[in-house]
């Protein structure tokens, strides 16, 4: 069959990334053997849209997106563009308008890369953050001006906590970890200071808990699971964190397995009511965009959890297995201490799916 996927290049090495992935997928789908290919329409939706139109998508853009199985997106924001007008004109836009409320990214160590743990058995390593993505933090419920005394302006930044929403990114995390070597979830919280949502939180996850009696749990405050991350990430397979905590710690955990342009990651509406979107974790890198020396990594990583999604997991393990191959054979881009190119990796990775 032919899967219907939305492109959404966005900003920056968004679009360098996303036209790797789309080769390599292309590649997989082709010598899979499985039956199956990616039709892909790109739609131009970014901050160049911004300026043309005052929008980042069209007002009916979740219209457009909602007939497509599936949206692979880059990245977006660009200097000119207020990063807060960006992030919630697109990114978020989509996540909340289609309760892409699972978000997973997973902490992966691959061979031939250096992580600055530097622990002789890096390879072993590997766990994966679930990102509350629906509310939290990230609720967007505040304003500014609330000022009414003097001595400047007041702004008011609420998080929003669910029963209904935590238990269900809990639940999520516990079935996910009943799929892993290691069944184990920890719970991030800072629920010593902030007492009434996270200790909501805390109180639902023990409920939840209960349910799963042949997964072990732990609490941990977030302060602590960072330097956890750091000092015993052998400790850890699945880490469930509010929207907030865990977009932290996932930047932190793919800066250890080497370098953020490595990091995939899923924004899910596990129902399938709406499609899912898949990105890199990384943003649009002004810093280096439009050098063709972006990592294609993440992106592909990302393309590889939308091919799970759509129910082709042995071409998935086949990308991933050609990603290992490819660092393991020292073809890295500059953020992984290489010299290599966007194109380079992607035709190594391409050529790796060809011979495995
Ligand atoms: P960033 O992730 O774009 O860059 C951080 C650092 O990582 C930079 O030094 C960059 O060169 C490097 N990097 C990122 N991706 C890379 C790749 N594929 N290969 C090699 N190196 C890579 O984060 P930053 O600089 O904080 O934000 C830049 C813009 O991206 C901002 O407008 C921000 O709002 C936006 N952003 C968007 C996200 C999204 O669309 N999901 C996520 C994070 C940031
Ligand atoms: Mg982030």
């Amino acid at each position: 069959r032919t899967y219907r996927i939305a492109t959404i290049p966005g900003d920056g090495v968004g679009r360098e990334v996303v036209d790797a992935g789309r080769a390599v997928l292309d590649a997989a789908a082709r010598v899979s053997g499985e039956d199956f290919a990616l039709e892909w329409t790109e739609l131009p939706w970014g901050s160049d849209h911004y300026g043309r139109t005052g929008r980042m998508m069209p007002a009916d853009g979740l219209q457009t997106l909602e007939g497509f199985d599936a949206i692979y997106f880059g990245a977006v924001g660009w200097p000119g563009v207020p990063d807060h007008v960006s992030l919630w004109g697109l990114r978020l836009a989509i996540c909340q308008g289609f309760d892409q409320w699972a978000n997973v990214r997973p902490v992966v160590f691959h061979p031939g890369v250096t992580s600055p743990l530097r622990k002789a058995d890096s390879a072993d390593l590997d766990w994966v953050v679930v990102r509350e993505n629906s509310e939290g933090e990230y609720a967007g419920l505040g304003g500014r001006n609330f000022s009414a005394r003097e001595g400047g302006e007041v702004a008011v930044q609420s998080s929003l906590f669910t029963e209904t929403g935590c238990e269900r990114i809990m639940r999520f995390s516990f079935e996910l970890a009943r799929t892993r070597d290691r069944k184990k979830v920890a719970s991030v919280t800072k629920s010593n200071a902030q007492q009434y949502g996270m200790v909501l939180w805390d109180d639902v996850f023990r409920r939840v808990a209960a349910d799963y009696p042949d997964v072990e749990t732990e609490s941990v405050l977030v302060d602590a699971m960072a330097a956890r991350f750091v000092l015993a990430p052998e400790s850890l397979s699945v880490v469930v964190a509010s929207n907030l905590n865990a977009d932290i710690l996932s930047d932190l955990g793919s800066a250890l397995a080497g370098s953020l342009g490595i990091a995939a990651s899923a924004n899910l509406n596990p129902e399938r009511r709406y499609p899912s979107m898949f990105e890199p974790v990384h943003g649009s890198a002004p810093d280096i965009a439009g050098r063709g020396v972006a990592n294609p990594i993440g992106a592909v990583a990302s393309g590889a959890m939308m091919l799970d999604h759509l129910g082709h997991p042995e071409v998935a393990d086949a990308v991933r297995a050609a990603i290992d191959a490819t660092t393991a054979a020292g073809v890295l881009t500059a953020d992984l201490g290489g010299s290599a190119t966007t194109e380079d990796v992607t035709s190594a990775l391409v050529a790796a799916l060809r011979e495995p």
